[in-house]
């Protein structure tokens, strides 16, 4: 696909997920763009309002459904702030999709550890579907999710429907707590300390405030999980998408090209800088 193209698509439904984030589902208007559109899980777009400009998004929806074509998005700025107001039935432009998604095929017969905080979760909900489409081809899974408030906390019937499959486990974790709160309370680092982990066969998919990632990596490492075997996905302001600007570099790397899912060792020693 040209990825300078911008091909033109139609909000279908747009639904609250919680305050100033909501989730579109997209359709491209042109039908064979709809049939052979493809992306995995991890990969971004770069969506576009039309005089307005273009940001880049996780693809949320599930690799195996191309036909749905889902994205959440918090307002931050300008152009979230004119995308939230679309509407069902608006119009949209799309580039993509971009970028290294998760390795999930080379991590076939691992435990999968994910840990997301906020609106991380967003670009691995598409692996953790991949992933049990192929139950039999992973061990034991555990999904570790941490919010600020229980406001924050997206997709909830979505982690709801994964407590259900077998040798799984989801644990949430939130800084605040009010009286509806069933989990854990405090950061979702703590969680680490509640599920078993065999190092060895573990490989980690980690999404979230950078910091969250900073600081929870080398626990993991701490407890023998190679940091090759922890991926991170990771944000910086975008233009091209397509690794010719330099506006995302970090160190040698373009995250739109190289990323955003990178391993920890790969990267681990630019977190946290500014200007690398
Ligand atoms: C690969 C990738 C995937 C992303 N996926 C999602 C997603 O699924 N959902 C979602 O809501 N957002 C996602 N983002 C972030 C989103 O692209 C930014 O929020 C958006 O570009 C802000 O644009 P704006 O014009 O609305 O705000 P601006 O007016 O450009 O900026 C508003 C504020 O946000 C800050 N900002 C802008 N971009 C970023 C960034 N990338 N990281 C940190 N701060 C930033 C600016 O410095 C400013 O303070 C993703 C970013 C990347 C790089
Ligand atoms: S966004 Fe242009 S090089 Fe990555």
């Amino acid at each position: 696909m040209n990825p300078y193209a911008i091909h033109t698509a139609m909000i279908l439904d747009k639904r609250r997920e919680a305050e100033a984030i909501d989730t579109y589902r997209l359709e491209f208007a042109d039908p064979a763009l709809r049939r052979t559109y493809r992306f995995s899980a991890g990969q971004f777009n770069m969506l576009y309002v039309f005089g307005v400009g273009e940001v880049p998004i996780s693809i949320v929806s599930d690799p195996d459904e191309p036909e749905h074509l889902d994205h959440t998005i918090r307002v931050a700025g300008r152009v979230t702030n004119a995308i939230a107001r679309l509407q069902v039935g608006d119009s949209l432009g799309i580039r993509g999709p971009f970028g290294r998604g998760w390795p999930l095929e080379a991590i076939r017969g691992k435990d999968i550890v994910v840990v997301t905080g906020g609106l991380g979760c967003a670009p691995v909900v598409g692996a953790i579907e991949y992933i049990f489409r192929r139950r039999g081809a992973y061990g034991a899974v555990k999904i570790l999710h941490g919010v600020k408030t229980p406001h924050d906390l997206l997709y909830r019937e979505r982690f709801d429907a994964w407590r259900h499959h077998s040798d799984t486990e989801v644990l949430l974790a939130s800084d605040q707590a009010d009286k509806s709160w069933q989990y854990h309370v405090g950061v979702v680092t703590e969680l680490f300390h509640q599920v078993r982990i065999d190092p060895a066969r573990t490989a980690v998919l980690m999404c979230g405030p950078e910091i969250m990632m900073r600081l929870g990596a080398p626990i993991l490492i701490e407890r023998g999980v190679p940091a090759s075997a922890i991926y991170v996905s990771l944000e910086r302001h975008m233009d091209c998408g397509i690794g010719l600007c330099g506006h995302c570099q970090m160190g040698p790397y373009f995250l739109c090209k190289d990323g955003p899912v990178m391993s920890y060792d790969r990267v681990a020693r630019f977190l946290g800088q500014t200007g690398v």
